[in-house]
């Protein structure tokens, strides 16, 4: 099943509720959009690219226009809105602004909202494209009986479909390899445990949680010999995934074990280096509640950053929908 689909409005599957519920979300306004964004109800890069394309054509059917001149104006405000709406992915503003771009050549009204629907859905279709290809690709990475370690989640619920890191697991398995998952629970929102956890299991891939403290003890005793995650944007000297990401890969280095990245080339932004990215940093709840139960003392001072950075020196190779990048990385010494 596709996490996001258009069906007279966009139509998500509400990732706050699992792994306890199956529940789809409708958005039929921007707000609602922005809403499901900002909680996490759709998220992970390539799916927040698809997120923020039918975005903007939402803005198109959001209400009547007198003339398209007046609809390019509000789209235009509307897809900045979308593409704020979390910062360091950076799929999320390069799926707003390729719809946005093609609509704003439209002549009516109706047409408008033709070339929007339709570049969107273009959009979510090669994201189920370009992940098997990645798959394709990455599982040349990975051979029979390897314990691979993942980060956060970067399956069909990341994506449209497939994934991108698991979709390379995905894709070995079918080869007919077997590969046993250790699936990080990643703290403090749990999308290892909460969303990797729950849908290898429902495609019975063998996984085993682990805490995240745990990454270490896994790589020494011999259990994991790779680890691959995803990225929410490549830029010149490095990646940003999620928060923990980091730590997994020194410990990864530390054991000289392979750390790879998986992600589609609209996660590059090769414009920009580290110090020119933000990252997002979210509300002190997150760290201070487990649902109504309290952790730690309520006024206690928090950090809540939710990606982190991981430098290229530290990777061993970038697995795109084009092939398999690897050190040197030339690609990353272009000048913007
Ligand atoms: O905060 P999230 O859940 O959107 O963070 C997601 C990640 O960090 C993923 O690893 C990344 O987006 C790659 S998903 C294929």
């Amino acid at each position: 099943m596709r996490t996001i689909f258009w069906d007279d409005g966009i139509w998500l599957l509400d990732q706050t509720k699992l792994p306890e519920r199956e529940e789809m979300l409708k958005c039929k306004k921007v707000e609602e959009l922005v809403d499901a964004i900002k909680k996490l109800a759709i998220r992970g890069a390539p799916a927040l690219e698809a997120a923020g394309a039918y975005g903007v054509a939402l803005a198109c059917f959001e209400r009547d226009f007198k003339n398209p001149e007046e609809m390019k104006n509000y789209i235009k405000a509307r897809a900045e809105i979308i593409a704020n709406a979390r910062p360091t992915a950076v799929n999320l503003a390069v799926g707003v602004q390729r719809v946005l771009e093609k609509a704003l050549n439209g002549r009516s009204v109706e047409e408008i909202r033709k070339i929007a629907l339709e570049e969107a859905e273009k959009i979510a279709s090669e994201d189920i494209e370009r992940n098997r290809k990645i798959g394709k690709h990455g599982a040349k990475l990975l051979n029979d009986g390897d314990g691979v370690l993942t980060y956060c989640n970067t399956g069909r619920l990341a994506t449209v479909d497939w994934g991108t890191a698991l979709g390379i697991i995905r894709s070995a398995i079918e080869e007919g390899k077997k590969i046993k998952v250790f699936a990080c629970e990643t703290r403090p929102l749990n999308q290892g445990s909460r969303l990797t956890c729950y849908e290898l299991m429902k495609d019975g891939i063998e996984v085993t949680l682990i805490t995240d403290s745990a990454a270490g003890i896994v790589m020494r005793k011999g259990m994991v010999n790779k680890v691959i995650v995803g990225a929410d944007r490549i830029v010149r000297d490095g990646v940003f995934n999620k928060i923990g990401t980091y730590s997994v890969a020194i410990i990864a280095n530390y054991h000289k074990i392979p750390f790879y990245v998986a992600a589609p080339k609209s996660t590059f932004d090769l414009k920009k280096s580290s110090e020119e990215v933000v990252i997002e940093e979210r509300g002190r709840e997150e760290l201070i509640y487990c649902g109504n139960k309290l952790l730690a003392p309520r006024d206690v001072k928090v950090y809540n950053p939710a990606f982190d950075f991981t430098p290229l020196s530290l990777v061993s190779a970038i697995v795109t929908e084009e092939g398999i990048l690897f050190p040197p990385y030339k690609i990353f010494d272009q000048k913007a």
